[in-house]
């Protein structure tokens, strides 16, 4: 059984082996199929004449060997017969399914066929698709769709009245139609129509009506525009006009009124602007005498294109056999594809050089080369200061690239793309970018000898997406005054860089100012805002909670008022303890005297605070009236005593930290015991002045205006003595939390501890954006980069790179600590130790008061009971 399979495996290769022989060993067979039912009554003329031509042409050109023709009168042959190529004159449905069946064998194809038919794609077949002059505009856009020229979901087709109906419909049948090739999508077709208006006025009246109730918005922004050549004009300038014709949207003018004399097309351009996307086909027909045309010529022409592709493959077949043996020719000689490729580029080459058929049938491409080339066009930096209005985007010098030619027999021949632009950016142009130092956004560093040898920081990072993205290169230019010498002196606003940058960018010396610019409301003049590049909170920056002193722990566990309450019962109970003791009747009634102990109101008190401190005193009231007294003041103490030891070991375990101020309203509540400041002439102090909240409004009030002092750097160079009073004064610093963050980070390097603390809150953001000159066409294409680079993360990345590392102080940033383990020191005991102290003072004060006292009563003693001695 397996054998046999093997055996039936072999044979199926010998048998495919022998499917192509080598053009040495045997004539190539092709065959020739006209479809009857496609041709109708010239079927037997084209039959016959063609026959005849290439019997003729085999003859005369073929000089090694013949070949085989074979006609067939319909398409749905059987190609296995071991053709080497097939022709077919046939309707554009039967090709494609023809073409379907030579593809799977491997089959040259090429084809002759209907007018608006898709070619076949050119990597296999070659397509003619014949039509009478003039009626070649729909083939023109199919075959710009199906080579993607252009490659747009949607189109706006606009048309005056030299588009006859049905070619409209032709037109829109060629965008919107179906086409085996994946790439070329069909395009959904909005068709808008003019009336052809020979005055100007009422011409442009009309356009302006048309053009401007358009919902762009809806129907694309890819606008085909078939007119005559001076409706052009008037189109251009009013798309223009109602802004219509910008970096996004793309004009394809389609211009039929033009011929082979008068196709000078500058003189019908006017002006072209930056930023625009325009392309023009013009006709460049010419009607004369000696054109060739019709079915016969071409069927003819390629006819001649496969003989002249077959001689030259047989005459390289045999140059190489004859060099090598027979083995190493089966080794070697070409397989059927790479025999079909070879065939093919040599017809296509033939067709190119020497095709006549509707030769004289011709139409132009041109793309206007409009980006960036203003800034081209001379040294910009040179006239930095004398040319007052700058780039009004008018370009002087029309430059329009040759596109490609558009035959009928090979359709277009592209020499570059119709939208540049579109694909390629500003095609390796260079722009000028004007930036200055002011990090982290833009860092600039110098060599030696002062000159400015690299760029970086997060502007420059964009900046260099940017120009990937949309193939520019960069062209720096700085601020004049800084040309040569390179200061730290750097704001966002207000510093002389920034107003420089804003100066020369507003006359549209620059293209883009890489630098950081905080977004202001209101109309600016000259300049436009990119979207934000990044958003910056402010905050402020406050001493981290210290732990409260500790020398009077020991008082903690109570409030005052219980401490004075406490004081009051202890001295209260005393009298109290001797009153009941001394009125008690007990003792009468016992015969017991009252000795010692409580017999006195200063022992009663002495008695009592003893039993506080839970040292027992020696006698107790035998009467139950003082015991009970007693009794009760024992169970107040329990209480106190025990709650006073539990709060105390609670005190000491978890040390008590100041109150923390982490938003603006806490500090407004203890305004009285904080001071605060913000930078003069900052963003935030102009936002919390315009501010209608009273909160901010009393923030601004009491705030100390800080000299403004430029970027990061100037703001840890002149924060250093604004720092000491955070630290040591109950200050406060308003910024940006980026600011605030550096400047805590330079702080820790610096000193090695963590002094600081950012508030909880974040309020009123700031929006830093580059800027571009007023108008600049270029702002929607940035904007979708930056947008695209916002949220790929890029931005958020490479800013993250340009922070402070996270270090320990940044880690516990806000205010709240975490509870460390704590033993109990001396700085915990210093209390007891000082009420120690205290009462051995007090006690060595009445010990000399005893003193004293002792010695004044014993004088006295002794004065009075002086003997008398005679
Ligand atoms: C090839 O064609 C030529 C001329 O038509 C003929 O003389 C020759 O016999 C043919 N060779 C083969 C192998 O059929
Ligand atoms: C192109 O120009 C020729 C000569 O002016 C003209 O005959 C032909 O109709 C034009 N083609 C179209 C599509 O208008
Ligand atoms: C086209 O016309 C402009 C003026 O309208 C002229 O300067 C230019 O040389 C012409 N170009 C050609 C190729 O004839
Ligand atoms: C077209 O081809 C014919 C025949 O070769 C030639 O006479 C004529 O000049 C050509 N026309 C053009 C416009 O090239
Ligand atoms: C500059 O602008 C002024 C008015 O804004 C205008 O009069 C002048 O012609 C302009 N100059 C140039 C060279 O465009
Ligand atoms: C940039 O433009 C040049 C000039 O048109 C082009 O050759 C190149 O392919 C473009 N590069 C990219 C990445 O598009
Ligand atoms: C600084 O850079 C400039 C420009 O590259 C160069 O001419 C100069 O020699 C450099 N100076 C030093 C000290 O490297
Ligand atoms: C610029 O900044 C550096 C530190 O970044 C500092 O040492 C230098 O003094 C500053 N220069 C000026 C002019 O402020
Ligand atoms: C550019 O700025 C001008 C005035 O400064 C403003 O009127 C215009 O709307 C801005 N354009 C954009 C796209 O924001
Ligand atoms: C507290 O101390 C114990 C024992 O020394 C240790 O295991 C624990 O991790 C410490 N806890 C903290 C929060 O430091």
């Amino acid at each position: 059984m397996k054998i046999w399979v093997l055996g039936v495996l072999c044979l199926a290769i010998l048998v495919h082996g022998e499917d192509f022989p080598s053009l040495i060993t045997a004539n190539a067979s092709i065959a020739v199929i006209l479809d009857r039912q496609y041709l109708g009554d010239k079927y037997q003329t084209v039959l016959d004449e063609l026959k005849d031509y290439i019997k003729e042409l085999a003859r005369v050109e073929l000089k090694h060997g013949g070949v085989l023709v074979h006609y067939y009168s319909w398409t749905t042959i059987s190609l296995k017969k071991g053709f080497l190529a097939v022709f077919s004159i046939a309707s554009c449905e039967d090709t494609w399914e023809l073409f379907s069946r030579t593809e799977e064998e491997d089959l040259l194809l090429f084809a002759l066929t209907e007018v608006d038919c898709p070619r076949l794609p050119q990597r296999s077949a070659v397509t003619v698709t014949y039509s009478e002059p003039g009626e070649e505009l729909p083939q023109l856009l199919l075959d710009l769709r199906s080579s993607n020229a252009i490659s747009w979901k949607s189109a706006v087709i606009l048309h005056d009245d030299t588009l006859g109906r049905d070619m409209v419909s032709r037109v829109v049948q060629s965008l919107t139609s179906q086409i085996d090739e994946e790439s070329a999508r069909p395009v959904s077709v909005t068709v808008f129509k003019m009336k052809h208006e020979m005055n100007e006025y009422l011409r442009r009246k009309e356009m302006h009506r048309v053009l401007s109730k358009l919902p762009v918005k809806y129907i694309g922004e890819n606008f085909i525009a078939i007119v005559t050549s001076d409706v052009m004009t008037t189109m251009a300038e009013i798309a223009r006009e109602l802004l219509m014709s910008h970096t996004m949207a793309q004009w394809l003018y389609v211009i039929s009124d033009t011929n082979a004399h008068a196709s000078n097309l500058s003189g019908f351009i006017n002006t072209l602007y930056e930023g625009e996307n325009v392309a023009f086909i013009y006709n460049i027909t010419e009607n004369g005498p000696d054109c060739k045309n019709g079915l016969m010529c071409y069927s003819q022409e390629m006819m001649s294109a496969f003989i002249s592709a077959l001689d030259a493959a047989i005459h390289a077949e045999f140059d190489v056999a004859a060099q090598v043996s027979d083995e190493e020719w089966e080794a070697i000689r070409p397989s059927k594809v790479q025999r079909r490729d070879i065939l093919l580029k040599h017809m296509q080459q033939y067709i190119l050089a020497k095709s006549v058929c509707g030769n004289c049938t011709l139409w132009r491409a041109l793309a206007a080369d409009t980006w960036g080339v203003t800034y081209r066009q001379s040294d910009v930096s040179e006239q930095i200061n004398e040319h007052a209005n700058g780039s009004t985007g008018v370009i002087e010098h029309l430059e329009l690239m040759n596109v490609g030619i558009w035959r009928p027999i090979d359709a277009m021949t592209f020499a570059d793309l119709l939208f540049p632009h579109v694909h390629h950016g500003f095609r390796g142009k260079e722009l000028p970018i004007i930036t200055y130092h002011n990090p982290p956004w833009t860092f600039l560093q110098a060599n030696e000898s002062g000159t400015i040898v690299k760029y970086s920081g997060l502007m420059f990072d964009i900046v260099n997406q940017l120009a990937k993205n949309k193939n520019f290169t960069i062209k720096i230019m700085l601020p004049s005054h800084v040309k040569h010498e390179f200061s730290n002196e750097t704001d966002m606003m207000h510093s002389q860089s920034a107003r420089l940058t804003i100066a020369a960018i507003a006359k549209g010396h620059a293209a883009l100012a890489a630098a950081p610019f905080t977004v202001l409301p209101g109309p600016n003049q000259g300049i436009n805002y990119t979207i934000p590049v990044s958003t910056q909170p402010h905050t402020f920056i406050v001493a981290r909670p210290r732990e409260l002193s500790r020398a009077l722990l020991f008082l903690l566990p109570f409030t005052t008022d219980t401490w004075l309450c406490l004081g009051f019962a202890v001295i209260l109970m005393g009298p109290m303890l001797y009153i009941v003791h001394r009125l008690s009747p007990y003792y009468e009634a016992m015969e017991i005297t009252r000795e010692g102990g409580l017999a006195t109101i200063h022992n009663c008190l002495w008695y009592i605070y003893g039993a506080l401190l839970q040292q027992g005193g020696m006698y107790l009231p035998r009467a139950d009236s003082g015991r009970l007294v007693i009794g009760t003041w024992w169970l107040v103490v329990l209480v106190i005593v025990t709650t006073y030891s539990g709060n105390l070991v609670a005190f000491l375990t978890f040390p008590k930290l100041e109150a923390p101020v982490t938003t603006i309203s806490e500090l407004l509540k203890n305004s009285d015991a904080y001071t605060w400041s913000v930078t003069k002439g900052s963003y935030l102090e102009m936002e919390l002045k315009n501010s209608e909240e009273p909160k901010y409004k009393r923030l601004i009030k009491e705030a100390e205006l800080l000299k403004e002092t430029g970027g990061i750097e100037g703001t840890i160079h002149a924060a250093r003595g604004t720092l000491d009073r955070v630290r040591g004064q109950r200050h406060l610093i308003f910024d940006w939390r980026l600011r605030l963050t550096y400047l805590m980070s330079a702080d820790h390097i610096a000193t090695e501890t963590c002094d600081f603390a950012l508030a909880v809150e974040d309020f009123m953001e700031e929006q830093v954006a580059m800027i571009v000159p007023a108008g600049s066409p270029y702002l929607p294409v940035i904007n979708k980069e930056i947008n695209r680079m916002h949220k790929a993360g890029l931005i958020s990345k490479w800013l993250s790179a340009y922070l402070p590392k996270p270090n320990r102080c940044l880690k516990i940033s806000t205010v709240t600590q975490e509870v460390s383990n704590h033993t109990v020191n001396l700085s915990d005991m210093q209390g007891s130790f000082f009420v120690l102290f205290l009462g051995l003072f007090s006690a060595l004060t009445v010990l000399i008061l005893e003193w004293f006292y002792n010695r004044r009563k014993r004088k006295s003693e002794e004065i009075v009971i002086k003997p008398y001695v005679e």
